[in-house]
């Protein structure tokens, strides 16, 4: 090999190479030719440091103390951080996703997600605002089921239904946790028991939710569960984003796509009629980009029961098994991009139509009627009571197990 070169060296310039034993000098020009390559690979080295220390950091978890439950229990605040500096944090008092920072087509950083800066908002919040939502997500009408031939009366916390897991739902819940972080990402496990007969439903329900923060900009949310008893479990999310940032107007400019032919309309109580009823030509088709707000004052019985978006559509790629593309928001002014992919047959749309300016959020912010949106990916509410509709039936043996990933982008 040193042969090689050196034989190559005295082919070029035989008469400018002094040949020592060994040794071989080089001419004045081909020092400072070697010195320009050494000094570009410098510069190309430091140029490759420097560029991956600017983008990427590292993944990162940290643990704060939250606050006290009425009860006197602790809970803490964990913030996930991935390798480009996005954050997640969540507590363990219900799950709840407290804020959300994400980049917008210039990589400033904004919290898409509406909250509470501390545990007193969350233990009084009626909005349910980041948490997770069971035993059942959505409602179930007239606070009752029937299982096996046995009636369940559930506490009824929406006139007479029962709504999103009854009075002390999971997102009100202290869970416990683990940090699960691994190659993907850092990585927060909350496990749960919901005790057999624990608003009303029958059998005791181990519940573990696994929040992720992929280095591709995506929270992924994963639910397992499993029961001694046969009951009904619907999991899901309830975090309200606004992609042009928290407390920053509402979304009516934020253009939507929702993956669904039908949608399941809904009776004065906002319990599914169940009906699966085509979206074409009605302002419930989003199957191409729409801004939200286009058609939500339009003369239409079922925004007018749902006082705009409150309604479950049928994903057409959905409950199959994988995961499917079931929704997408943009926000044109901020670029930020959020596409929400599910293994559930069913998507919730609310627009934050009880939204009234009456709830000062993270950093005093006021959120008005329609700051915030929620995509809950689910089973269709009250299925308990439609045999038509794919079943939220668990028995002892099986394994509940959702996936949801919610992933951030722009353009
Ligand atoms: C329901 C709404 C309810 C909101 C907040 C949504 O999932 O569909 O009707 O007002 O949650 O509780």
């Amino acid at each position: 090999m040193a042969e090689a070169a050196t034989g190559k060296l005295a082919s070029i310039h035989p008469a400018q190479c002094r040949e020592w034993p060994g040794h071989y000098t080089f001419t004045p020009e081909e020092i400072v030719r070697i010195h320009g390559i050494v000094a570009m690979l410098l510069f190309w080295i430091a140029a490759s440091f420097t560029s991956s220390t600017a983008a990427e950091t590292k993944a990162t978890m940290k643990k704060q103390p939250f606050g006290k439950t009425e009860d006197g229990r602790s809970v803490d605040l964990y913030t996930l951080t991935n390798k480009s500096g996005t954050e997640v944090a969540i507590t363990n008092f219900g799950g709840i996703v407290v804020a959300l920072k994400v980049p917008d087509r210039n990589g400033k950083l904004d919290d898409v997600v509406l909250g509470y800066d501390n545990l007193d908002g969350y233990t009084s919040n009626t909005a349910y605002f980041g948490a997770i939502i069971g035993r059942y997500g959505n409602r179930i009408a007239h606070g009752e089921f029937a299982l096996d031939g046995v009636t369940y009366r559930l506490p009824q916390n929406d006139g007479d239904n029962t709504l999103h897991g009854g009075k002390v739902g999971f997102n009100k819940r202290v869970w416990t946790v683990k940090d699960v972080s691994g190659s993907p990402g850092p990585a927060l496990e909350l496990t749960y028991l919901s005790k057999d007969g624990e608003e009303g439903f029958p059998g005791n329900l181990n519940v573990r939710v696994v929040y992720t923060l992929t280095d591709k900009n995506e929270l992924r949310i994963e639910y397992f569960a499993t029961t001694d008893k046969p009951t009904v479990v619907n999991l899901t999310n309830h975090s309200y984003f606004n992609l042009a940032g928290q407390g920053n107007g509402d979304i009516l400019g934020h253009e939507v796509v929702l993956h669904a032919d039908r949608f399941t309309p809904v009776d004065q109580a906002l319990i599914p009629t169940g009906e699966l009823r085509p979206v074409k030509g009605t302002p419930f088709d989003f199957t191409k980009p729409t801004a939200i707000g286009a058609r939500m004052n339009q003369e239409d019985q079922q925004l007018k029961v749902g006082r705009g978006y409150d309604h479950n559509w049928v994903l057409n790629g959905g409950g199959r098994g994988g995961l499917s593309l079931a929704a997408e928001a943009y926000d044109a002014k901020s670029g930020r991009v959020l596409d929400v992919l599910t293994t559930e047959p069913g998507i919730q749309f609310y627009t934050g139509n009880f939204l009234d300016g009456t709830i000062h959020g993270k950093g005093g912010k006021v959120y008005n009627l329609r700051y915030g949106f929620c995509l809950e990916t689910q089973h269709f509410p009250d299925s308990p009571n439609h045999p038509s509709f794919p079943p939220t039936l668990l028995k002892p043996g099986q394994e509940y197990r959702s996936t949801t990933v919610f992933k951030f982008s722009t353009r």
